[in-house]
């Protein structure tokens, strides 16, 4: 457990990413969101716990109806290394064959997990199926995966903040920054 303010505060290194920033994407893709799906049924579906920052604000930029879905994924972690290993922890409830499918993702690192969970989604024959992913680390790829929208690539950092966390703290911080490891 992380009870120490000043142990929390001397993790985060520095801001790569900040909170202006990621609103100035938010509104782009929400338009964007907005226009493409406009007249269609939409489920915008959020990988969690990472992605629900991101979504929470990404939505109020997307100004059509469109409905919520929830799925959880574990690939994680022994500290800031990947175990290789996904699972599905929570699934969705919804039939995704009546709509078109938008999956929220915090980042993508190796690839596993979206591949995963695309693949999976896929056989459900949704009307279409897109992903958005709020940070691309391309240089970490393990198997091929592509967003069709990245809001920002990443160098190969361990980063914080926005959802994103490390061992579960962090995840409320505004903006995203680099993760002291003190190695
Ligand atoms: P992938 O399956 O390797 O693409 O990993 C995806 C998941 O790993 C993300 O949803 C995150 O939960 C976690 N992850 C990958 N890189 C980072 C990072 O830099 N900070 C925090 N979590 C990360
Ligand atoms: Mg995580």
């Amino acid at each position: 457990m992380l009870t120490d303010i000043q142990e929390y505060k001397s993790r985060i290194k520095n801001v790569l990413i900040r909170k202006d920033e990621i609103d100035k994407k938010l509104a782009e893709y929400g338009a964007l969101i907005t226009r493409e799906y406009e007249g269609k049924p939409l489920l915008v579906v959020s990988i969690l716990k990472g992605a629900f920052v991101f979504l929470a604000d990404l939505e109020r930029h997307i100004d059509i109806p469109f409905e919520t879905g929830f799925m959880a994924a574990q690939s994680y972690y022994e500290g800031t290394d990947s175990s290789g290993e996904v699972t599905i922890t929570y699934d969705l409830t919804q039939d995704i064959s009546r709509y078109h499918v938008l999956i929220a993702e915090d980042i993508i690192d190796t690839g596993r997990t979206l591949k995963k969970i695309v693949e999976m989604l896929k056989e459900r024959s949704p009307l279409s199926l897109k992903v958005i992913t709020l940070l691309d680390k391309p240089s970490r790829r393990q198997v091929g995966f592509e967003a069709d929208y990245t809001l920002f690539t990443i160098p190969d950092k361990f980063v914080i903040g926005y959802g994103l966390d490390c061992a579960e703290y962090f995840r409320n911080l505004p903006y995203i920054a680099e993760y002291d490891t003190k190695e």
